[in-house]
């Protein structure tokens, strides 16, 4: 019998990372299955193969700023055995219903075209795809990432996504071709992002507020006040106007130390706080942590003239 072809040798919308951008872009610009099916190749014949995992690589060495950049493979580890508990489920939901939304309200009969830009493990990415796939059979959802580690892992939780790596900052996908793009604790490539938007995609963060986990933090740090939600805001305004913007604030009861220290070990903080800070919840076995986090969602603003010409930076 022969082998079901791997979801991502039906991605459209990929372009060669290695090959400049088309002034006109049009389908031939398109990176395409190769006659074997296991790459995907040029016009110029640049071939990226297809890993046994299922994922992609499409970041050239001279867009890599080390070795192994990005999240490396224990905190990709940790974030998965975090997520995996199930705390952030009001995060997933808010998200899956907001996107829900904008796709049953677009437009136009094309098919769907999301892309989770810093998709991580894909934790949000596999919900997001599979809530959506019910009303759109026909949907495309991608996860780029630049961990491989990462992209690993996401490409093995759902063989339907279409996963990459890739920097945010050069995405290889051709213009206007995304009806949602999300990004989760991720960093932000606002030009990059209203480039692949369609002028009626939106754009949906989702990110920490100021009282985010603070109970978590200040049992580590003296001064835990490190949130400018005004400096974020000014960095989008020039490429997306603010829409929407919905507050997720809970409290999770957390009943063992395995839940506390699993959900430090994901966090930024576990890597910023002493030895001696960290033995401190050793001995803690419940505690009561808030999650405050925003999903702010964005429209793009339409692209002024000479962004054309910097559309890959
Ligand atoms: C805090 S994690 C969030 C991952 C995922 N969205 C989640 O919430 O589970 C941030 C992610 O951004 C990725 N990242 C950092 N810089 C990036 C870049 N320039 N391009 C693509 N991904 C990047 C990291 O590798 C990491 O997986
Ligand atoms: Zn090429």
């Amino acid at each position: 019998m022969a082998p079901t072809p791997h979801t991502i040798l039906g991605a459209k919308h990929l372009l060669c990372p290695l090959c400049p951008p088309c002034e006109t872009p049009n389908a031939a610009d398109r990176l395409r299955p190769s006659t074997d099916q296991r790459s995907l190749v040029c016009a110029q014949n640049h071939t990226f193969d297809i890993a046994k995992q299922g994922y992609v690589n499409l970041l050239p060495v001279q867009q890599k700023k080390s070795l192994t950049p990005g999240d490396n493979k224990e905190m990709v580890l940790a974030r998965k055995k975090f997520l995996g508990l199930g705390y952030y489920k009001p995060l997933v939901n808010t998200l899956v219903e907001s996107c829900t939304h904008h796709l049953s309200t677009r437009q136009t009969e094309t098919a769907p075209v999301i892309l989770d830009a810093g998709c991580g493990e894909g934790y949000y990415t596999d919900k997001l795809h599979n809530a959506l796939v019910i009303q759109h059979p026909d949907l495309t959802t991608y996860g780029f990432d630049i961990a491989k580690p990462a992209v690993i892992e996401a490409a093995k939780r759902n063989k339907l996504l279409s996963c990459f790596v890739s920097t945010i900052k050069a995405v290889p996908v051709a213009t206007q071709s995304c009806d949602l793009i999300i990004s989760v604790f991720s960093p932000m490539q606002p030009s990059q992002f209203q480039r692949l938007l369609k002028p009626s995609g939106n754009l949906m963060v989702l990110c920490a507020g100021k009282n985010h986990l603070h109970q978590l933090k200040s049992l580590l740090y003296d001064n835990t006040s490190d949130y400018d939600e005004d400096k974020f805001l000014a960095q989008m305004d020039s490429h997306f106007t603010l829409s929407k913007r919905i507050p997720i604030q809970q409290t999770m009861e957390m009943k063992s130390n395995h839940d506390i220290l699993s959900l430090l070990a994901m966090t930024p903080h576990f890597w910023r706080t002493s030895p001696e800070a960290k033995k401190q919840l050793d001995c803690i076995q419940q505690l009561a942590v808030d999650i405050d986090v925003q999903l702010l969602q964005f429209t793009p603003k339409p692209p002024i003239a000479q962004d054309a010409n910097n559309s890959g930076t």
